[in-house]
């Protein structure tokens, strides 16, 4: 990957975070269908809880971004995958996110170990918040596909909804 001048960290994690880029702003599109797919249903707190998440991803791959050029690495942006606002029922779409949210999280652990085995302090210090920010999310996931399993109305379930949020 060529530099833009002279980088901070080590160049194998530099590739993984431009990977990454990737998987956050493809999971930014996959929460919108999920907040889409709520908003069909007219479960207007449900989607606002997903749109909301999505904009967090997309905060995600910026933090990323903003790291990358800080540290002299070029960048290319990865493509993103389509993402379908139809899912088989609110508690696949819920079970769905809470899959990508755990592959997150696995893809950070796996860039931490590369971080360091390759020595880069640097690299390995700015992961650790999206580590701390990943428990956040597997947990909080976890909660909301029990919201939904326990069979409760939905609409009613929106009041809880609040008190998380
Ligand atoms: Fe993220
Ligand atoms: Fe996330």
């Amino acid at each position: 990957m060529p530099k833009t001048a002279q980088s901070m960290i080590s160049s194998k994690l530099a590739q993984k975070l431009g990977e990454q880029i990737g998987h956050e702003l493809g999971a930014h599109q996959q929460y919108l269908a999920i907040g889409t797919y709520f908003a069909q249903q007219s479960l207007d707190k449900w989607a606002g809880l997903f749109y909301r998440q999505a904009a967090e991803e997309k905060e995600h791959a910026l933090k990323i971004v903003k790291f990358l050029v800080e540290t002299g690495e070029a960048l290319e942006f990865p493509a993103i995958a389509a993402a379908s606002t139809r899912f088989k029922s609110p508690a696949s779409a819920v079970a769905q996110a809470l899959k990508w949210e755990r592959t997150v999280t696995e893809q950070f652990q796996a860039m931490a170990k590369v971080a360091l085995a390759e020595g880069d302090f640097v690299g390995f210090q700015f992961l650790q918040w999206f580590l701390e920010e990943q428990v956040e999310e597997v947990s909080s996931m976890e909660k909301y596909l029990a919201l939904v399993e326990s069979g409760i109305n939905l609409f009613q379930a929106e009041e809880l909804l609040e008190i998380e949020n």
